[in-house]
């Protein structure tokens, strides 16, 4: 029988079985430790270290110390491993999931953890969630519809060791309250940034281009004749105008997006302005005019609000939702009466970001009575969208598209399990970098969790 090896320096362990790299972890060696059947009871020598007695029957941690250790468990002795100390973990990690992720739930329970998820796809109540909290649950997996405040910490108080928030957007989750409990939540930041981004563009040119006016046209049989200009016009999206407002991930991808299609950008951003970035896409836009492939010069700047406002064609929304007292450039109804008069009345709002950005009674009015020409939505003050909502006003529906938030809804955005493509795998990365205490457990180095100013030495 070939023993399992440890190879070791001081940043990472790898065990070699039968030939095999099983597998690299930073700085500890933990599921895939061969089982008892695979390694029977031996003991083995490697670079000085010995571990004696190697029976595994589960997950077993190991973790750098800079301190030799000895650890014992039933059917488990390391003995004289200068750099290691385990960490056992005597019970299965348990973990409730608000909403099925796919394939992800599975990651998980491979490496043995229990995992139960909630079988509908509504939301399930408050009080489910703050039960299951309290039967001792390890890990929450969330997202943005579970309103997750410090009833629930509260619940999980002792046990409940870190949150993981399926969506890039955490306004759901109390922040204040997470680090008042000391627990770390996750988001899935990056995965779903151009998925969001060009479906925002699509939103963009459906609605500048009536496209669904004018497929309902064909599909009613009321397409009676081909004019030059009846029954109506759209509005072309190239060599127009956009406002970006909020050059964050998402909002920087949009302008890679507009950028395609020959568009001048005026950028906006409460809190973040990216220099840089706004500088190699002019650069860009030069080049593509230079060597004629686009006809004109196109630019792209920051500018305030009231003038991205004012001068632009197209408005897109890519702010996080921060209500007052949470920051101090709240965006709550950043988009109200005031500010959509100060739009061109040839303008196209479009909103991914979050509903409560813009006030939907003042939008129903101003789309109403012109005040823009029309607005395209795939977020809602209140989700889903309420039967009596002033936006399904059948009045503006030839200028009001709605969108069941729908704009991070790709396949492999959504569900890939892979941490770099899905948010699936990035949200399950995320829980299992707190729960297993990678990063030698300290959460202000795990690139997924958000709330890392409550963990700072
Ligand atoms: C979607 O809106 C998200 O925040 O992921």
């Amino acid at each position: 029988m070939v023993l399992p090896t440890y190879v070791s320096n001081v940043l990472e362990i790898w065990v070699v079985w039968r030939g095999r790299a099983l597998r690299q972890a930073q700085g500890r060696l933990a599921r895939e430790m061969p089982t008892a059947d695979e390694t029977g009871d031996e003991s083995f020598a490697v670079g000085g270290w010995q571990a004696a007695n190697l029976r595994l029957r589960g997950p077993m941690w190991l973790d750098f110390a800079g301190k030799s250790a000895r650890a014992t468990r039933s059917k488990v002795k390391l003995l004289k491993l200068p750099y290691l100390r385990k960490k056992i973990m005597n019970k299965p990690l348990r973990v409730f999931a608000t909403c099925d992720i796919g394939e992800a739930i599975h990651l998980l329970r491979k490496r043995g953890y229990e995992v139960e998820v909630y079988p509908q796809p509504e939301a399930p109540p408050k009080n489910l969630i703050i039960e299951k909290v309290k039967s001792g649950i390890d890990g929450l997996i969330t997202t943005l519809r579970d309103p997750i405040d410090a009833e629930i910490f509260e619940a999980g108080k002792g046990t409940l060791k870190g949150v993981a928030q399926f969506a890039v957007g955490f306004d759901n989750i109390n922040r204040a309250d997470a680090n008042r409990y000391k627990i770390p939540f996750t988001n899935t930041a990056d995965v779903l940034t151009e998925a969001t981004a060009e479906f925002a563009f699509f939103m963009l040119g459906m609605l500048a281009r009536k496209m669904w006016p004018a497929e309902h046209l064909t599909r009613e049989n009321r397409w009676g004749y081909w004019h030059p200009y009846l029954p109506f016009l759209g509005d072309e999206v190239t060599g127009k105008t956009i406002a970006i407002v909020g050059t964050g991930r998402i909002g920087l991808a949009m302008i890679k997006k507009c950028a395609g299609f020959d568009m001048n950008m005026l950028c906006y951003d409460p809190a973040y302005e990216n220099h840089d970035y706004v500088k190699a896409i002019q650069e860009v836009m030069d080049l593509r005019q230079a060597r004629g492939i686009s006809k004109e010069k196109n630019w792209i700047k920051y500018v305030p609000f009231g003038d991205a406002l004012r001068e632009a064609d197209f408005v897109s929304v890519h702010v996080p939702l921060l209500r007052t007292g949470e920051s101090n450039t709240p965006t709550y109804h950043l988009f109200n009466e005031k500010t959509l008069r100060m739009m061109k009345p040839a303008a196209y709002l479009v909103n991914t970001s979050r509903g409560p950005v813009v006030e939907e009674a003042a939008l129903a009015r101003a789309l109403r009575e012109n005040w823009i020409a029309g607005a395209a939505l795939d977020v809602y003050e209140k989700e889903p969208l309420p039967a009596d909502s002033p936006l399904r006003d059948p009045a503006i529906a030839d200028r009001c598209r709605l969108m069941p938030h729908f704009a991070s809804a790709a396949r492999i955005t959504r569900l890939s399990t892979d941490p770099d493509k899905g948010m699936a795998g990035r949200c399950v990365q995320g829980l299992i970098d707190v729960l297993e205490g990678n990063y030698r457990g300290d959460i202000t180095k795990m690139p997924y969790v958000v709330n890392k100013e409550a963990f700072g030495k």
